[in-house]
């Protein structure tokens, strides 16, 4: 029987040779928001993994908007020829689609990179001013953010039509929104974050406003041939927080605005949230979301085994699996899975002689 991992799957006029996704992965090497050598090899290793598409990690459309000091950024033609570089290596040896997520981190700016703790950088320690929907810090004792005005929510706008411009012109061939993990999109969402009485806050259909504004605004200046898909959290995991049910009315709205996948993670916004993760925790918000809204969906979580994977496609609770963890621990995780499942994979010519004794020939002669 033919795996349904690795049948082929479209996005407007990209082609993802499997349903193996790249998920977007922050890597706290960048400098003043430029590309490193770090990321040549890092993104390099991942492109040789014959995944269907790879999604580089959250970008912030302006320096303010990094999540860390070490987050990459698409605010200047600086970031762009930084990330021109390593895209012009990958690219030389790779023709995986590559995507960028785009994304600003609003409250949740200027944190530490985790290694050194992730708590937020004060001041004197190289901190700078966050903004919000409201200012309402993340955790108490949190530096406050300053409240979004119509300028600056204009200004981010601005930003984010830019980041797309550079994107388009660096040749990715997807961007994924993200509105998930508690960042600045998801803030304006959930009414734990967002407690606003203009036309930003208050009800749904206002809490979504801004989201919807920004998607609109990257659709209209993102080549039409180019697929935009959108991250969110299905769920803040706390009472009285978003949850699945506006989720779909969210992405019932995407749709309409010609949104092509929608990304189903959760969680993020507070840490009074409560849940209990095991394997493919997140599957059945994808599942849900792809069921009501018919929107390709993409599942991600905790998703480990071949077989599993496999399931999930064949199932229909998803369109893609994106792994994030379990690439990073194998990049050669879809090669194996390729064995496993008894299909052909894409790896580079340098590579195909590694087939151990007693698996298959996976590797696709191109
Ligand atoms: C090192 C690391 C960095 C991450 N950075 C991002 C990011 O930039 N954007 C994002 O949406 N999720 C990020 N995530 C979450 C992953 O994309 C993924 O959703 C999560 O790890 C769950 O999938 P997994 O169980 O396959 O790892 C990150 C996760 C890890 C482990």
């Amino acid at each position: 029987m033919t795996s349904q991992l690795f049948r082929p799957f479209s996005l407007r006029s990209v082609t993802l040779p499997n349903r193996i996704v790249i998920s977007p992965m922050c890597q706290y090497s960048a400098v003043d928001g430029n590309a490193t050598d770090w990321h040549t090899i890092h993104l390099g290793q991942l492109a040789f993994s014959g995944a269907g598409m790879l999604i580089v990690e959250a970008t912030g459309v302006e320096l303010a908007g990094r999540i860390s000091p070490g987050c990459l950024a698409l605010g200047s033609d600086e970031n762009e020829a930084a990330l021109a570089r390593v895209l012009a290596s990958v690219r030389r040896y790779s023709s995986m689609p590559l995507a960028i997520q785009l994304g600003h981190a609003g409250r949740k700016a200027s944190s530490q990179v985790p290694w050194e703790g992730g708590r937020p950088l004060r001041p004197e320690s190289g901190g700078w001013q966050t903004v919000a929907p409201s200012p309402i810090p993340h955790q108490e004792g949190d530096p406050v953010p300053r409240m979004l005005d119509t300028a600056g929510i204009a200004r981010i706008t601005a930003a984010f039509v830019d980041a797309t411009r550079r994107a388009a012109r660096l040749g990715f061939d997807a961007i994924e929104l993200h509105m998930a993990h508690g960042y600045l999109l998801h803030q304006f969402l959930s009414p734990i974050a967002n407690r606003r009485d203009d036309a930003y806050g208050g009800m749904l259909e206002n809490r979504m406003h801004f989201p919807l504004e920004i998607f609109a605004a990257v659709r209209a200046v993102w080549p039409a041939e180019k697929p935009l898909g959108v991250r969110i959290s299905a769920t803040d995991w706390v009472p009285g927080g978003w949850d699945i049910e506006q989720s779909v009315v969210f992405a019932q709205a995407l749709k309409q605005l010609g949104c092509d996948w929608i990304d189903a993670s959760s969680g993020g916004i507070s840490p009074q949230q409560q849940l209990t993760i095991g394997p493919g925790y997140q599957v059945p918000f994808a599942e849900r979301l792809r069921h009501d809204t018919g929107l390709p969906s993409m599942a991600v979580g905790l998703i480990t085994e071949p077989e599993q994977a496999e399931n999930i496609i064949a199932s229909g609770a998803a369109d893609m699996v994106a792994l994030g963890r379990s690439l990073l621990w194998n990049p050669h995780w879809p090669w194996q899975a390729a064995a496993k499942l008894g299909a052909w994979i894409a790896a580079p010519q340098q590579y195909r002689r590694s087939v151990p004794q007693g698996v298959s020939q996976v590797f696709e002669q191109r």
